[in-house]
């Protein structure tokens, strides 16, 4: 939600702040900009749209400046238009600022600051902040720093903000709450971004800035300080990252690219924890908290989006498999709601960024009252990663296409390997089951393979449905978050209106929209409920709605009553999700794809959602 990238050092800024912008587009592409100082002198640049315009914009005009900043951005105060893209410029001038993150009590600020006779040229909290910065430092004749830290005292809300000014040829003053920024080392310069993707190419040398931190960063020198002034060690994390895994690699889209990798992503999740043959399961961060896992009255689950559909899946696979009754929660419902946690319950926090708003928040406050969180997350070093006090990384690698794909079977690999290992050490799942389990659990990266051979059928259900307005996504058991993953990435990706429901369920509303015109997916892999879902196929051909149906391979009955059928391998029904999800992301690729649409940056959605 919003991407930031500065640098500071001997090297053309302009050609790094671009790059940087186009790796961080995922986070937001409403507009974009930049801004540059050179012979003090602040040169700012910004365009509504994609980070392409603000380029073409600037061909020719031989940028030359070896400092400077740049914002993509999700728009939360103000319409997307260049008034409202950052850089933001103060009063005087001589200041500019990006920022990402929502200042809440901008408003009596602004009050204040127009009472004093600043003029707004932007509908963003980011200007208010900014001249409220710039007011501090008249009033106070006190240095740049010394006026953000008192500014940033008075002030609610979220933000990562990087400041330059135009009497300084050197430094970018930085600080975060709430919103991640790294930071990169170089010999004589520094690199400053939302994520280390803009990074990676010049330096492997990291510190990840806390919150509550200004960073003060000029090309010889990094200093961090708390908002007390006091300065703190910065601490050098190496990446692991490799370029390639960042880039398209011969692929028309990332969404493509990341769906076609999930048979490696799955294996990297089950690699060195997943030992079949031998009937184990190894997980440090399981092993070191079992006792806790054990006795725990109770799990609850805190997710968002495409996070929290692994979430549902997981309270299915644990109550299952390890009897521990299970709560799963949207982030942004549980803080607010002041829910009850007991002692010895277990939040298992899901998040492919690490860094959505909702959930930070939400484990912040359920661990100010003493719960012990287990993180399931994707990127490394993040902020809930890092706020757990234990957990798994899911290890499907950078997800760039704004529809999570490989991250969602990422979690789904390893909360089923979690809900395996604590049923076994609990007794609740017997050995033979178990046993059985990792086995099936083995196979999955080449049952994957398999299904995404299929993709030139899946692309031709898709071109027959592209037209339809509505869908309706039903499955039951195991298979009902995968009915509402498969809704959520359809009206994602393509914009057309999509319901997931337990196909049981559908008789109690969503039967009155079926007519000839509304295709129905059904998940009906062979499972306890399939006999069932095949009455509800027929309920919903009684009423003429067209049936497209995921089966297991070897079902001679629902294709009969289909309209169309895409078959996966045959699996145990606790296993079957993680395949039967990979037709659905396909069928919303291609749709989105037969509609013309940007499937790697579907509108108004952000990949990393850093506001409440
Ligand atoms: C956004 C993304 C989704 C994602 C959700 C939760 O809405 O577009 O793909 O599922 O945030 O994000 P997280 O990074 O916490 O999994």
């Amino acid at each position: 939600m919003c991407g930031i990238v500065g640098y500071t050092g001997k090297r053309e800024a302009y050609p790094i702040l671009l790059k940087g912008l186009k790796r961080l587009e995922y986070r937001g592409y409403d507009s974009s900009g930049i801004a540059l100082q050179q012979d003090q002198h602040l040169q700012v640049y910004k365009k509504k749209g994609r980070v392409a315009e603000l380029e073409e914009l600037l061909l020719g005009k031989g940028l030359h400046a070896h400092i400077g900043i740049g914002h993509t951005r999700w728009a939360t105060h103000g319409e997307p238009s260049d008034r409202n893209a950052h850089p933001h410029v103060s009063q005087s001038g001589k200041l500019a600022m990006i920022h990402n993150g929502i200042i809440e009590n901008y408003a009596p600020i602004k009050q204040e600051l127009v009472s004093k006779g600043y003029q707004f040229h932007s509908d963003t909290d980011t200007e208010v902040l900014l001249n409220f910065i710039e007011e501090i430092q008249t009033q106070n004749a006190c240095s740049l720093e010394e006026a953000l830290r008192i500014a940033l005292k008075r002030v609610v809300g979220a933000y990562c903000i990087l400041l330059i000014a135009s009497d300084d040829p050197e430094t970018i003053i930085a600080a975060r709450k709430g919103s991640p920024l790294v930071i990169g080392i170089g010999k004589g310069e520094h690199f400053l971004a939302s994520d280390a993707s803009p990074i990676i190419e010049y330096t492997r040398e990291v510190v990840y800035v806390n919150d509550y931190e200004i960073a003060i960063v000029k090309p010889d020198e990094l200093i961090l300080k708390n908002l007390g002034n006091e300065k703190q060690t910065p601490y050098i994390t190496r990446l692991d990252m490799e370029l390639s895994a960042i880039e398209k690699g011969g692929y028309e889209h990332f969404m493509l690219k990341e769906i076609m990798e999930q048979p490696e992503t799955v294996f990297d999740g089950l690699r060195g924890r997943l030992l079949a043959a031998e009937g184990k399961i190894i997980m440090s961060g399981i092993e070191q908290h079992l006792p806790a896992f054990l006795s725990a009255p109770r799990i609850i689950i805190v997710a968002c989006g495409t996070s929290w559909h692994a979430g549902l899946l997981a309270e299915y696979l644990i109550e299952t498999f390890a009897r521990i009754p299970v709560e799963v929660e949207y982030a942004s419902e549980f803080r607010y709601r002041n829910p009850v946690i007991h002692p010895g319950d277990v939040i298992i926090a899901i998040s492919q960024s690490g860094e959505t708003a909702d959930t930070l928040v939400a484990l912040e406050s359920a661990k100010a009252q003493g719960a012990f969180i287990f993180g399931v997350v994707n990127a490394v070093g993040s902020s809930i990663a890092r706020l757990s006090d234990a957990g798994a990384y899911t290890h499907a690698g950078p997800e760039i296409g704004v529809a999570s794909t490989k991250a969602f079977t990422g979690q789904v690999a390893v909360l089923t390997l979690m809900a395996l290992k604590i049923g076994y050490a609990k007794g609740t799942l017997a050995e033979a089951d178990y046993l059985n389990l990792l086995l099936e659990l083995e196979q999955v990266p080449e049952k994957i393979r398999e299904i995404l051979s299929q993709s030139a059928h899946i692309q031709q259900v898709a071109n027959k449905y592209k037209d339809a307005t509505d869908f309706l996504f039903l499955g039951r058991g195991y298979n009902f978050p995968i009915a509402l993953e498969g809704a959520l990435k359809l009206k994602e990706i393509s914009y057309i209106h999509a319901e997931g429901y337990p196909a049981a369920e559908m008789k109690h509303g969503p039967i009155a929209l079926v007519d000839e015109n509304l295709p129905v997916l059904f998940v009906a892999t062979r499972d306890l409920y399939y006999d069932k879902v095949v009455s509800n196929v027929q309920e919903i051909k009684a009423r003429k709605g067209k049936v497209i149906a995921i089966i297991t391979k070897g079902d001679t009955i629902l294709p009969e009553m289909a309209n169309d059928v895409i078959t996966i391998p045959e699996a145990h029904e606790a296993i079957a999700p993680i395949l039967s999800v990979i037709p659905l992301q396909l069928l919303s690729y291609y749709t989105g794809l037969a509609k013309g649409y940007d499937v790697d940056k579907p509108r108004n959605l952000a990949k990393s959602v850093t506001v409440e």
